[in-house]
């Protein structure tokens, strides 16, 4: 008998992480937890609550007080926050673009890291994010990173918005990917980056179903040495 994984999905927005990070959920019959949206559900909170971004010890009160919970199954996974669902509201772009700065305050990360921690100590589960690998869980069973040059991340990401008939042009949801890429990168606190032992994904030009497959190669792999 294996005992419950804890697998780490990290890497840039647009990359597949949530798409594949659900599936394989599906398919081991693990909890799906999608840390991003726990940081989006924290700026949507400090806009309810009219504090500023750049006010850090107001936003990172309102992160102490929210309540966040993430419910259902990995592909109708819905997020409540103080008890109301939020999860269509959190996709917005200005959402994902406040979660970017909201997420770079330490104090704000700290309260996340404990939630997530508390939320995986169990194992059984797949964690989607930037920092699961090299902070959460250093020491997860298994870690990728995922990733994709970005005008194919910022392709996708249009593709999305356009189904949903949003109106941004390429051009600007390429600039709006970079300048995600550039706060996530370079912030001092639990900066985007590729842990050691990762593997390493680019889903440029692989179509998911091969990114899929390769995923739980691995993942099988690792299984027989544990
Ligand atoms: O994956 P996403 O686009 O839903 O994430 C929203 C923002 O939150 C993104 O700009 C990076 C940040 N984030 C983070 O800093 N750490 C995580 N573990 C997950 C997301």
């Amino acid at each position: 008998m294996s005992r419950p994984l804890i697998i780490a999905i990290d890497g840039p927005s647009g990359a597949g992480k949530s798409t594949l990070g659900r599936r394989l959920a599906r398919e081991l019959g693990l909890l799906y937890i999608d840390t991003g949206a726990m940081y989006r559900a924290v700026a949507l909170a400090a806009a309810a609550a009219g504090v500023g971004v750049s006010d850090a010890d107001g936003v990172a009160e309102v992160a102490r007080r929210a309540s966040i919970r993430l419910e259902g199954d990995p592909d109708s996974l819905r997020v409540l926050l103080d008890g109301r669902d939020v999860s269509e509201e959190i996709r917005g772009e200005g959402v994902g673009n406040a979660a970017s700065v909201v997420s770079a305050i330490p104090a704000v990360r700290r309260e996340m890291v404990r939630r997530q921690r508390e939320m995986g100590a169990q194992g059984g589960v797949v964690l989607d994010g930037r920092d699961i690998g090299t902070v959460v869980f250093p020491s997860a069973d298994v870690k990728f990173f995922l990733t994709a040059l970005p005008e194919e991340r910022a392709r996708r990401r249009f593709d999305e918005e356009r189904a949903k008939a949003r109106e941004q042009s390429f051009q600007e949801t390429l600039a709006d990917i970079n300048e995600r890429d550039r706060r996530d990168s370079t912030r001092d606190d639990s900066p985007l980056r590729i842990a050691n032992d990762a593997v390493v994904i680019d889903t440029t030009e692989l179509p998911i179903e091969g990114v899929f497959g390769r995923m739980l190669q691995v993942i099988r792999e690792r299984q027989g040495l544990l």
